[in-house]
């Protein structure tokens, strides 16, 4: 999922733990760990020279450079930029006790995320599974993993896709229209968050009432504040209100199966109901109840913030090209006016989108949403440095120049992994790209926009990298007068 080993080394030992039984217990755990660690002897392990870094003090490492990063504006990508310039592209650090590998060529994303689960596997900490919970594809052993994957693939399938998009489109048409009512400035980032959250529940559940998206997501929220954070069931804590939170979305999950399954609510059209079709198929064909229960959830939190962030600076740099937000908007416009006046985009508009589609491509190259895939191999860290490969000259000309015409040439293989790539690639990706397909048409061919904040400061303590700004805009009617 998008929650790596290092936010959560990071989020445990930065976690602002008011209450002092905590600050004990922490202490303890790491105490109990450094012994362990001892223990296993692992620094022996480690042939020095073999891969250049520095691996640091005992346990401890490089463990504060990397929270100091981690807490700036900067980012915690800076902690990788600053080694690179030290040790090359390819270095070893620790953090926390664990070694990690910064892998940055295309030849290591094919061997590490190509090769199957058993040669490099995915970790994940108590508190990420206990949050998504065990039947979660993302915490699940392999044999399980591959057919939940499986039957979970196919709702994300063409044809649910355009079903999605032209409900999606109304929705995003009346908000818009809202704000550019409004006439305010807003905030990019938590306007996408609220769209691709509410985008996610439609297409999942066909949940719509906004009061009901508005408790889910405040539930959905603290389930993702607890992923990283200390797991003891203490009241106050941010583990105990996200368990909590995770144990009203199951109830209301349930129930909403229990009304379709007793015909108390109508079948919809969605997700969920593709998944309850199943009910009479053997095992190994139909997901169970608990299944669908903590993938519901998984899906939500993993499609949702990439998603908001993909847009909010998708936003951002069609501000700074602003030649690229016109030859978009020139392809928008020429879409829109081939379509009768009010209608909705269907699935099939997409595919005359072949500008816009380089726009998101270029986006998710340079934005990194997730800056880096970590896997483990008998007890190293190795971490698929995306965000490197992403901007390695040798493949991408300029690479920190915003060009989407880069992609009217084949990338080779490996170098374009912002899904990932193997068996664990995203699962969302038809989603994300669909989302933001149908955010760039109506943005730019119904409004001009200018960025009230130019600050380029990166949220502290996030992992997916997001400016501290939210990027606000104010939007200006397009019409025929200046298009
Ligand atoms: C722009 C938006 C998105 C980006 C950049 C993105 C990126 C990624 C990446 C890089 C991975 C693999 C991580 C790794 O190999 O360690 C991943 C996994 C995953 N993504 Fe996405 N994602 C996005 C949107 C979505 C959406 C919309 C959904 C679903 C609604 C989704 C669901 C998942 C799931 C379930 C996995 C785990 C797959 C597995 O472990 O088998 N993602 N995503």
């Amino acid at each position: 999922m998008h929650i790596s080993l290092k936010e959560a080394y990071y989020k445990i030992l930065t976690n602002n733990y008011s209450d002092v039984i905590f600050r004990g217990v922490v202490v303890a755990v790491v105490v109990a760990i450094l012994v362990g660690w001892f223990r296993k002897g692992c620094e022996r392990r480690i042939k020095k020279g073999e891969i250049p870094g520095k691996l640091g003090v005992s346990f401890l490492g490089e463990t504060f450079s990397f929270l100091a990063a981690a807490n700036s504006t900067r980012g915690c990508y800076d902690f990788v930029k600053q080694r690179r310039i030290r040790h090359g592209n390819w270095f070893k650090t620790r953090i926390l006790g664990h070694v990690h590998v910064f892998v940055p060529s295309t030849e290591g994303a094919k061997r590490v995320l190509a090769s199957d689960h058993a040669a490099f596997n995915k970790r994940f900490l108590k508190s990420m599974a206990d949050a998504v919970g065990k039947k979660s594809l993302l915490g699940v052993p392999q044999e399980i993993h591959q057919r939940i994957r499986r039957l979970l693939s196919d709702p994300f399938s063409m044809n649910s896709m355009s079903k999605f998009v032209p409900k999606f489109d109304l929705e995003l048409c009346e908000r818009l229209k809202r704000l550019e009512n409004e006439g305010k400035s807003f905030r990019v980032l938590d306007f996408t968050t609220k769209v691709a959250f509410d985008g996610i529940c439609e297409m999942l559940m066909s949940v719509r009432d906004y009061s009901t998206l508005r408790k889910l997501e405040s539930d959905v929220d603290a389930v993702n504040e607890a992923m990283l954070s200390f797991p003891v069931m203490f009241p106050g804590t941010r583990y105990y209100r996200g368990m909590k939170a995770r144990r009203r979305l199951m109830e209301t999950f349930t129930k909403m199966i229990s009304k379709r399954r007793s015909g108390e609510e109508a079948p919809a059209d969605d997700f969920l109901q593709s998944l309850l079709e199943r009910d009479s198929y053997p095992p190994e064909e139909k997901l169970d109840d608990q299944e669908i229960l903590d993938n519901l959830l998984t899906l939500i939190i993993a499609g949702q913030s990439t998603t908001a962030a993909a847009i909010m600076w998708c936003v951002k740099f069609l501000d700074e090209n602003k030649h690229v937000q016109h030859t978009l908007r020139e392809e928008q416009l020429s879409i829109l006016r081939k379509k009768p006046d009010g209608a909705l985009l269907k699935y099939e508009d997409l595919a005359s989108m072949s500008y816009a589609s380089k726009v998101v491509k270029e986006t998710l190259r340079m934005a990194n949403v997730l800056l880096w895939y970590p896997r483990i191999k008998k007890g190293w860290n190795v971490n698929i440095d995306a965000t490197q490969i992403h901007y390695d000259s040798t493949t991408y000309e300029e690479p920190y120049r915003f060009n989407p015409s880069r992609f009217d040439e084949m990338q080779k293989p490996y170098s374009y992994i912002p899904f990932g790539t193997g068996p664990r690639a995203c699962l969302g990706i038809n989603m994300a790209k669909v989302t933001m397909l149908v955010f760039l048409h109506r943005l730019t061919s119904g409004y001009t926009w200018t960025v009230d904040d130019e600050d380029l400061s990166l949220e502290r303590k996030a992992h997916i990298p997001r400016l501290q700004s939210g990027c606000p805009i104010t939007l200006n009617r397009l019409d025929d007068t200046n298009t």
